[in-house]
């Protein structure tokens, strides 16, 4: 699926704007600044395919990136905390929470969420939701370069013992870096099954 060219679609700021809903659709959510741009880079092997920053509230549409004609891949507004105007963040967000409620061909929700943090009030919010619309979310660790063995170990225990508390969930989670390419394999052989 990788293999083939990647290319960005569109960047839809309403849900009148989402692109046909012609092939299968694989998202990434998670707090801001977790990694979900880099991590679609990562996966794509294009640097700059997603715009990545270190200011939270970069990604402010839903963006849109066709992998060969089958699948695109979204990238996400974060939720949470953005340095971004309230009137704008509350703008993407009621965006996000249509988009992950009302999209058909959403195949999977990937759900991220920091290594160094573990799942917040916040995340657990969107699992909520993703359980009431029956959007099968599976949770991908992020940034696992930043921390030690033991903290890591100790944060999916927390994160496991979250997901036993939503039906939605995907039992398995993956550990990443986009910086080091851990867990990208594995990933992109999930994204393949799937489309
Ligand atoms: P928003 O669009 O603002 O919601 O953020 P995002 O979730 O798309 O995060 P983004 O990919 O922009 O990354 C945020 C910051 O984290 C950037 O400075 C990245 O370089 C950094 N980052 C992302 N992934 C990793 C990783 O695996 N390891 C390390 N060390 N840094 C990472
Ligand atoms: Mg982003």
């Amino acid at each position: 699926l990788f293999a083939g060219p990647v290319d960005f679609v569109k960047g839809v700021v309403k849900m009148e704007g989402l692109p046909p809903a012609d092939r299968v659709e694989i998202c990434f959510a998670g707090r801001s600044n977790v990694g979900k741009s880099s991590l679609i880079n990562a996966l794509t092997g294009r640097k700059n395919l997603a715009r990545a920053s270190n200011t939270p509230g970069r990604t402010q549409e839903i963006n849109y990136f066709a992998v060969g004609e089958k699948a695109f891949l979204v990238d996400l507004p974060g939720y949470g905390f953005a340095e971004a105007p309230v009137a704008v963040v509350r703008q993407w967000q009621a965006l996000l929470k249509q988009y992950l409620q009302g999209r058909s061909t959403l195949r999977r929700a990937f759900v991220l969420i920091d290594s160094r943090h573990g799942a917040k009030p916040v995340d657990e919010e969107i699992m909520s939701l993703l359980d009431r619309a029956a959007v099968t979310f599976q949770v991908v660790m992020t940034k696992s370069d930043k921390i030690s063995a033991a903290v890591l170990e100790a944060n999916i225990a927390q994160v496991m013992g979250v997901l036993q508390k939503h039906p939605a969930a995907y039992p398995e989670l993956v550990v990443t870096s986009s910086e080091k390419g851990v867990g990208l394999e594995t990933l992109r052989a999930i994204i393949a099954t799937l489309k």
